[in-house]
Order: C-alpha cells, then structure tokens, then sequence
C-alpha cells in the first residue's frame, strides 16, 4: 500500500472536505493515515489513496463509514474516576461559592466531544449528588456537542448495555437507571436525561460558543494537530465565563497561548481555571 503518496493524501483529505464538510487536514497526519489505512485494508482498496478516492466517488455511503473510522467514540461512564471525584470535590464548590457571590442561578455547562452521551450523563449524575435539593434552586443546562450524527442519535436515547455500568456502583445504577429489555439494557433517567441537551457540532468548522461555567473536553484534542489543538483551547477560553473551568483528558496538554490565560488548579487531572481578564 502507498501511504507515503504524499500528494494522493493531500488530494483524498481535500476530496473529504468537499464532499463532507469535515476538514481532515486539522487531525494528526499519521493518525488519519492509520485511520484510512484500517478503511482501505477492510474493503481490499487498498493499492493507493486514488483508488480508494474512486471507490469512495462510485460508493458515497463509504463516506459516512470512513468518518466513523475516523471520529472514534470510545467513551466510558465516570471515565477516569479521579477526575469526577475532582469536579465534584473541588471544582463544583468553587463553582457554587462563586455563584453565590455574583447571586448568579444559572450554571452552564460544555461537553464538547460528548460521544454517546455518557460523559455528561456522568456529569449530571454528580451534579445531582453534590448539589442534592439545591439542584431545584438553579437552571442547569448540560450542552452536549458531537460531530458524529450516530453517537449523538444513541446519546440521545440514552439506552446503555449492562455492560457499560459495570464500574458505576449499584446504588447509583439503581438511583439513575431503569433496566429495560429485562435488565440486559438501562436507560438514564429522566431526572438527569433532561438537564442535557445534545446537538451536532465540529471543533473545527462550527459555531463558536460563549457563556459557559465549565467546558469538559476530554480526549478529543488528542486526535487533532497542534495547531487546531492551540486554537481549540483559545476557542475554550472564549467560551468560558471569567473564572470559568476546563477539564481535558489526562494525556492531554495545555499549549499555545492559551497556556498564560488558564492557570492549573489540579495537575493529574488537567483542571484549569480560566483567569480573569482584568488580573
Ligand atoms: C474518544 S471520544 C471521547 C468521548 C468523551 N469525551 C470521553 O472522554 O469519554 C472522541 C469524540 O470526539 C468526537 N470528535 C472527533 N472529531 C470531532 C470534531 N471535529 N468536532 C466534534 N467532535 C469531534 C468523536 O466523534 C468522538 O465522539
């Protein structure tokens, strides 16, 4: 196969963009060649990245699949346990306190690259632990973006295998879940279903945001170049309101110039906290 066809590459990406939308030359080169690659070998097209070009061109389905390829939705309830356990000990608090002060209701939150929906399922789950009764005394919202249509539709559903709650304990199955289909699948309840609101959205291309208190971000950036990746965490600090909260994923850096306009609060587990603009 002839990944090294520099040229062939250059053209399938812009090839990609003109027929999708999604501008693939932001992701790491080598990674959407893997990508690609694992594509070109499962449909035996794989001679060189023309004749893939003219297989996708007489088969335009193989779009959607390759994007699937490329978006990868491996996600998880309490992803990182450590990190929830900081967002809800740490960063929620400093949350409240603030709000209290600025008699301010309305807490805001961004899961940007919420794949199937169980990172800001997991955020509404501690949300309503923390925040108890109090949870009734302010307006919630959970925005959750993804740039693949799919995970979005079964986010929205919201309807998990038994085996994806196998590391949340019982009592919290039992608190946030319904069992269907006879215990095989559970559904999130509504009492945590309706504080999030999903909606299809690319890092790259899309709209920009504002407002947030807190934006979760967590192993997406790891899949972009490092250009997208410093315009993505300005993009972030736009997004946030002053002395607002970033979480991004535990192999993640903060980098660029955003790195002077975030201060860390929580190390191992990529906390940060936007600085105001007047300090
Ligand atoms: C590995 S999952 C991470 C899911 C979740 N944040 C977590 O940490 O468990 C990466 C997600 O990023 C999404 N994604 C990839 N490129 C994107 C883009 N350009 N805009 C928005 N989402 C994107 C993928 O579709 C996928 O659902």
């Amino acid at each position: 196969m002839i990944l090294n066809d520099e040229f062939g590459f250059k053209l399938l990406k812009k090839k990609i963009l003109d027929r999708t939308g999604v501008d693939c030359s932001k992701y790491k080169d080598n990674y959407l060649k893997r990508r690609i690659a694992l594509r070109m070998k499962a449909i035996g097209v794989d001679s060189s990245y023309n004749e893939y070009y003219r297989f996708l061109e007489k088969n335009p389905s193989e779009y959607d699949t390759l994007l699937d390829g490329i978006t990868i939705n491996v996600t998880e309830f309490f992803r990182d346990v450590d990190t929830f356990n900081a967002f809800k000990n740490e960063v929620i608090p400093q949350l409240l306190a603030e709000k209290t002060k600025r008699k301010s209701k309305i807490l805001r939150v961004w899961s940007a690259g919420c794949s199937i929906g169980e990172e800001p399922y997991t955020i509404g789950i501690i949300l309503h632990e923390k925040l108890g009764p109090a949870l009734n005394d302010f307006i919630i919202s959970i925005q959750a973006t993804d740039i693949d249509r799919k995970a979005l539709s079964a986010a929205k559903a919201g309807i998990y295998d038994a085996d994806a709650l196998k590391k949340i304990d019982k009592s919290r199955v039992s608190k946030y879940f319904d069992a269907v289909d006879g215990n095989d699948k559970y559904r999130i309840k509504d009492k945590v279903k309706h504080l999030v609101r999903f909606q299809q959205h690319d890092l790259i291309s899309g709209k920009k945001f504002s407002h947030f208190d807190l934006i979760f971000c967590r192993n997406v950036m790891i899949y972009f170049g490092r250009e997208l990746q410093r315009t993505l965490l300005l993009d972030f600090y736009d997004a946030l309101n002053d002395g607002g909260y970033l979480i991004i994923g535990r192999t993640e850096t903060m980098t660029g110039e955003a790195k002077d306009k975030f201060v860390c609060i929580n190390t191992r587990e990529r906390i940060y906290k936007k600085t105001s603009k007047n300090s």
